[in-house]
């Protein structure tokens, strides 16, 4: 069969044009064999990275279709079965350069930050504060299984290409970083978890700054759910500190506490108690004191709250999953 590759090519600092190859290939022959066949035979100048051929290295990730993936895991028939195609004429894939990243050639992105972000997590086990035993740190099955899934992670850059959070705050180290940061906080040989702990509760560049969208998940090749480890550091976090160490910590608390209290948000009280802390912070009540004034004179300001119907519901619920916990 006859496909279409429509390729984003571009130079540094460039602006980018499509390129069409139109190529015979068969449903089961990878993205990455197609790229390959197209240099060979057609464009030697296409540039693109690649190394393992089979989803080990995590070198040929790019947006194959308009989502991030591997060139060497996805397969022609997949992909055009993927998006819906035009009857007549030849089928088409398109290939670009991954997001969140410079291109300096065709679908080679700058990774730099990337590799710098990952570094600003510390990802190496800490064992300093232990005294070297004779032979190895030891683990139990048990506890080595806890650290399967995250160290699964291939490096390959799909989530971080996908970030949302990323994409519109250069501080957020991205979802690679942070589930890596899970897994030395899960290392039961780790003995620096405090500071880790600090260090990913900062601002908006460690878990706070993740805006749950899910993409990251949705794109991992290799099932790591960066977003349900970010989620676990949450965890983490909120089990060791208080109400009044920050908003965002409050922001969960209080929602939590008031939920239980209500069915619902009183959302009266989650204003003053997330943003003034309780009265305590006179520039957080000011900040949010022209928003309260502009919803009451709209009459949108709630005066009266109102427990949702099935209250005991909730509560009981949520002491049950707290007692999972
Ligand atoms: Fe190694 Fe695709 S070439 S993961």
């Amino acid at each position: 069969m006859k496909v279409n590759f429509k390729i984003i090519r571009q130079q540094y600092n460039s602006p980018a044009v499509v390129q069409n190859y139109i190529l015979e290939t068969e449903p089961g022959n990878t993205i990455l064999d197609c790229l390959n066949r197209i240099k060979w035979e057609q464009d030697g100048t296409l540039a693109f990275r690649k190394n393992c051929r089979n989803t080990i290295c995590g070198s040929c990730a790019m947006r194959i279709n308009g989502r991030s993936a591997l060139a060497c895991k996805e397969n022609v028939g997949n992909e055009l079965a993927r998006l819906p195609q035009q009857s007549d004429g030849i089928p088409e894939i398109s290939i670009a350069p991954m997001g969140n990243m410079p291109v300096i050639k065709d679908l080679v992105v700058d990774m730099n930050s990337f590799w710098e972000n990952l570094e600003a997590v510390a990802p190496y086990v800490s064992t300093a504060a232990r005294q070297v035993p004779e032979r190895e740190f030891l683990q139990t099955p048990q506890e080595r299984s806890q650290l399967d899934q995250t160290g699964n992670c291939i490096m390959c850059g799909a989530c971080y290409s996908e970030c949302n959070a990323r994409e519109v705050n250069p501080d957020f180290v991205g979802p690679h970083a942070l589930a890596k940061a899970y897994r030395m906080v899960a290392d039961s040989r780790d003995t620096d978890t405090a500071n880790r702990l600090e260090n990913y509760n900062e601002g908006t560049k460690g878990v706070w700054g993740c805006t749950r969208c899910l993409y990251c998940d949705a794109v991992c090749p290799m099932e790591v759910s960066p977003l349900e480890q970010i989620t676990k550091i949450k965890q983490e976090i909120l089990s060791h500190k208080q109400a009044s160490d920050s908003r965002s910590i409050r922001h969960r608390k209080v929602l939590v506490e008031l939920v239980k209290a209500g069915g619902w948000i009183d959302e009266r009280q989650f204003g003053l108690q997330v943003v003034g802390n309780y009265f305590q912070d006179l520039r957080g009540l000011l900040s949010i004191a022209p928003l309260g004034l502009r919803m009451l004179i709209k009459g949108k300001f709630p005066l009266s709250f109102e427990p949702s119907e099935g209250v005991e519901e909730v509560r009981s619920l949520i002491t049950a999953v707290k007692a999972e916990d």
